[in-house]
Parts: structure tokens; sequence; C-alpha cells
């Protein structure tokens, strides 16, 4: 039976380029996630877009002259561009600033204020006399009153490492300007997180006895859900969410409250899109529907516990049934990739951006070499020599080889065409088994959310598939026994169609070549386009997925004798080893843009 799996992916602050580090934390292992899950025949509903909000667009905005929605349009329109070149699959990449998402965020506001999850307190802040505004505890800076150190950030020490009290600070500077902040009592709403205290203990022990959250999620979120304190959910500033009631006119929602809203609200606006409005109900008022959150490891806390208790607060919201709403089955938080052995900076340009290197390599040569880097379990490196050497070795030497060796030698010697076998030998049906149970044990691996671990199940097989070619060698059988030879040929077709179906989640770029390189007709998946979509007063830009024409499935090659091929083209780039330096040098060098 088909399930319903939601894949929530977290929502890139549309304040510069993407880089690789989005793509290793949560991008692209939601798109392998979703992509399988699509050609196993389940409803998939992958949704995300542009954080819109929050002091790290204004920040930036002023930085350089513009205004926060010139600044995150700019970028919100290369995510959609640089998301569609390098395959990352959204049903629905929209953003924050949508009517949609503004209204929605305001209903959940009023519910949960209704329901007596909110309450207002007065609290002490800085501001700024200079630019007339409160300014947020990391933007200023001042003496550590615990150790004395003189750069500490106010909403943390980076010398004794204690949670600060910006309003402590000893000779406290705004980081914008320098100047002196004064202390302000200004009045915020707040959510009760405590209330929420037992529902969450229960859900986060559901969580662990289910067995498939990830140690450092469930271990971190418990530990969270210990000490639970209320959250101001309300900002002085004038760019956001405005606060729907009389007399808030100069306060916005806080970004972090509205932004996790967006797997709802871009489900709503899918639905809407699609023109069947009640469909987003299928994921979210489904007590069978799995709900996969894919975030890096700095927004645990959010996803399992705030996210989760904003759910429980507004639960049966726009349903007549006033059903339970769905909460996350899973959150696998990747851990962080580093470049070259550091850490990513954006100020020291310590980054790959991807759309540079998408104009530079193959999509599925990124998607390949990033995966088999993941930090599922701990931070990775992200290393030129060590995309060289995958790269070349493994996607063009063993994978591509063996399909532009066979599918050459194929069409030459066996008029362009799939060859009928004679009888098989126990050779042929061992590697014809073994690649039909990796489109089971890859496919098994990538429920799990064990992505690196299924990549390199796939890629073993690829190695046998090597070996038994080496020892059969058809360019050899067929001057003495062009029956045998045949055989062989179309076994490893076989085989080959079968590492397709199991690499297509991983490489789609590719996958969909040798598709067409092995005759068959259609498409594995949809088309991803970009498309404007008008609200009332406002239009904006997306990325989807028009899943009309995809007529993929997991299942192992049927492929038949006599199939014609398309024309065979290489499926990989081979490297030059000169591109090690080279990219090394653009590591913490001005970018060119
Ligand atoms: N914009 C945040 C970040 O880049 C992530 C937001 S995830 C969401 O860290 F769930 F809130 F959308
Ligand atoms: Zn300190």
């Amino acid at each position: 039976m088909s399930e319903f799996i939601h894949v929530s992916v977290a929502w890139p602050y549309a304040n510069g380029d993407l880089h690789v580090g989005h793509l290793a934390g949560a991008y692209l292992p939601a798109d392998i996630f979703a992509r399988y899950h699509r050609l196993k025949g389940n409803h998939v509903l992958m949704v995300s877009g542009s954080d819109s909000h929050g002091t790290p667009i204004s920040v930036e905005a002023d930085k350089f002259g513009v205004t926060p929605r010139d600044l995150f349009e700019r970028y919100h329109s290369r995510f959609l561009t640089t998301q569609r070149d390098v395959g990352i699959s959204y049903d629905l990449f929209t953003h924050t600033d949508t009517e949609n998402h503004h209204h929605i965020a305001r209903d959940v506001f009023l519910k949960l204020l209704e329901r007596g999850y909110l309450f207002r307190q007065t609290q002490q802040q800085l501001y700024s006399e200079s630019q007339h505004r409160f300014l947020p505890d990391r933007l200023v800076e001042g003496t550590c009153y615990i150790c004395g150190f003189n750069d500490a950030r106010g909403d943390q020490c980076d010398n004794c490492g204690t949670l600060l009290d910006a309003t402590k600070l000893i000779n406290p500077r705004s980081k914008l300007d320098g100047s002196t902040p004064v202390i302000r009592e200004t009045e915020h709403y707040f959510f009760d997180l405590p209330a929420f205290g037992e529902r969450l203990q229960q859900y986060l022990q559901w969580a662990g006895r289910s067995g498939h959250w990830r140690d450092n999620v469930l271990n971190f979120s418990t530990n969270y859900a210990e000490n639970l304190q209320p959250r101001a959910i309300t900002r002085d500033l004038d760019w956001g969410i405005n606060v729907p009631l009389e007399g808030w006119e100069d306060k916005r929602l806080y970004v972090w409250f509205e932004a996790v809203m967006g797997y709802l609200t871009a489900s709503i606006e899918w639905a809407h899109n699609i023109g069947r409005p009640d469909a987003w109900k299928d994921w979210w008022y489904n007590p069978d529907a799995k709900i996969y959150n894919f975030i890096g490891k700095d927004n645990i806390p959010f996803h399992t516990v705030i996210w989760p208790a904003e759910l429980m607060g507004i639960s049966g919201i726009y349903d007549t049934d006033s059903r339970p709403i769905s909460l996350p089955y899973d959150v696998p938080a990747n851990e962080f990739m580093n470049i070259e052995g550091r850490q990513f900076s954006k100020s020291r340009n310590w980054a790959i951006w991807l759309p540079d290197i998408l104009t530079r390599y193959q999509p599925d040569a990124i998607r390949y070499y990033v995966t088999m880097t993941f930090p599922e379990t701990r931070d990775s490196d992200f290393a030129w020599d060590g995309f060289f050497s995958r790269i070349n070795n493994e996607l063009v030497a063993a994978w591509g080889n063996l399909v532009n060796r066979m599918l050459g030698f194929a069409s030459k010697r066996f008029d362009n065409a799939v060859p009928t076998p004679g009888e098989l030998t126990d050779e042929d049906r061992a590697i014809l088994a073994l690649s039909v149970a990796t489109v089971t044990s890859v496919g098994d691996l990538i429920a799990a959310v064990k992505l690196r671990a299924g990549l390199q199940e796939a890629m073993r097989v690829v190695q046998e598939a090597n070996v038994y070619l080496d020892r059969r060698a058809p360019w050899k059988l067929i001057n003495t026994d062009p029956q045998a030879a045949a055989t062989v040929v179309y076994v490893i077709l076989r085989v080959i169609d079968n590492l397709k179906i199991a690499l297509a989640p991983y490489l789609p770029f590719t996958a969909q070549q040798l598709h067409t390189m092995l005759g068959y007709p259609d498409r594995l998946f949809g088309e991803q386009q970009i498309v404007v979509y008008q609200e009332a007063e406002r239009s904006h830009e997306a990325l989807v997925l028009d899943n009309s024409s995809a007529a993929g499935t997991w299942e192992p090659s049927e492929l038949p004798s006599g199939q014609k091929f398309g024309p065979i083209t290489p499926l990989f780039v081979k490297l030059d080893e000169s591109i090690i330096d080279e990219e090394r040098s653009r590591l913490g060098a001005p970018r060119e843009l």
C-alpha cells in the first residue's frame, strides 16, 4: 500500500548563496529520500522555501544599502536556479513572504493566544539611540561579566562559553555602528513551552522507543525538553510578519516562530496551487502519514521541541473534524561539513558556493562526492583531492566506464539492441541476482535514512559487475563463442539497468541519460520548473515539480531482448588533476561575482 511521506526541508535564510554545507546538511539527503519514495510509488510532498525574515536578512540588507525585501528576493531567485540545476526536486519551494504564509502565521498566533498558550511580559533590552531600534543580542558586543573577555557577544561569550544576558555586558557596544546602547523596557508575547512539558516528554519517549531516531538528535532534544522556558515570540523590528493585534504595530513575529510553520503553510500553498485545496490534509491530518524533517544539527531543538509544541497548540486548525495534527515522525539531522579541514566561514570566504561549482562540474559528480561525504554521524570534510579521486576512480572509471564500454560494445556487435541470451551459467545468474537484491537493499537503506551506506552498497555491486565482466570478457568470447558473448552482454545490461534504479535517487541526471541510452522512451522523474504564482496583491517565483511525466518505478529491470538503444554518449567527464590546486586557491580568496 502506498504511504504518505512528507519531506520537510529546512528553509535557508535568503541572505547569501547556497553552498555545499547546505547541500550536505539538508537538501541533498531530503532529495535522495524523496526521489526514492516517489519511485517506490508513495505519495511524496517535499516542501521548503526561502526564510525571508529575521536579523540575518536585515543586517545583510543594511550592509548593501538595500531593503530586506530586495535582498531576499535576489537570493530567493538564485536559490531557485541553483536548486533546479543540482536537482533538488521540491514539489514546492516558495518563501515566507507570501500572503499565504503571512495569513496562516497570524492564524497560528491567534489560535495559540485563544487557547491560552501565549502571554505578555515586559523585558529589559538594549536599545540603540543612534539607530532608533532595539538590538538583537547577537548584534551587541562587550566585556564578559563572567571572565572579563573583551569581545563577548550579547548572547554568548566565545571565551568562557557562558550564555549571557546582554543587558549585563560591561561596556556594551553595537556591532552595527559601535555606539553605546542603553537599557529600555519592552513588552513581548511569550510562548508557554512549559505548558507542553508532559506532552513533549511523551512524544520524545515515543521517538526513543521507535528506534529510528538518531541518537544525537534524541539526546539533544531530551535534554532540551527537561528544562523548558517560555520563549519570546515577538521582536521589536520592522521587517517580518505583523503581530495581528492593535497596539503592536511596531513589533513582528520572531523569525523562528513563523519560519518552522512554513512546512505547513507551503503544504497548504501547494494544495491550493494544484487546485485541490484540501490535499495537504493527506499528510497533516492522517495518522499513518510520516513527516520527515531534514535539517542541520544547529536547528534540532526548533524541530524536535518548539515546532512540535506549536503543532500541539494548534492541533485541529482548519480541520472541521478537529483531528490531531501530525508531528514529525523523524528528524534526521546531519552534522556539519568542513572544507579542507576548516569550518565554513562566509566572511573569510572559506566556502564552496553551489552556483560557482555548478558551472565547472556535473551536478551528479557534486551529488556523488557530497553523498559519499555526508556528515550523517559526525562532522565530515570536503577535500578537493578526495573529490578528484572519487570522481575519476569511482564515477568515471568504475561506473561510467562499465556503462559506456558495454553499451558501446553491444551497440557495435549486436545491431544496436539488447541481444538475446542463451542459457545462463551459474556465474551469470549470480551477478544478476546480486543486482536484483541490490535494488531492495539500497531501498531499505534509503528508507532508514542511511543514505551514504545506500550509495556505498550500490557502488560495491558496480565493482562486482566489473569483476564479472573481466572474468567473462565478452570481447574475447565473441570470437570463440558468440552465443556465450551475447549472454554475457545481455546479463550485464540487465545488471546495469538494475544499478541505474538503485543509483537514480543519488544521480538523477545520469540515471535519466542511461535510461534513454538503454532505449526507454520515458522519464524516471518529473520535470522541475520555475513558475510565477499570483496572489491577491503580489506575485512570487517558486520551484515546482511537474510529476505528470514521471514513469520510473523501484522495480528490478525487465529490459527486453531486441530493445533498440538510444544515442550512446559518455555519462561522466573525467577531471584533470589541476582542478585540485585551482579549487584550493579559490578558498579564502575574494569571490568573483
Ligand atoms: N533559516 C534557518 C537557518 O538557515 C533555518 C530555518 S528552518 C525552519 O538556519 F524550519 F525554520 F524553516
Ligand atoms: Zn566570558
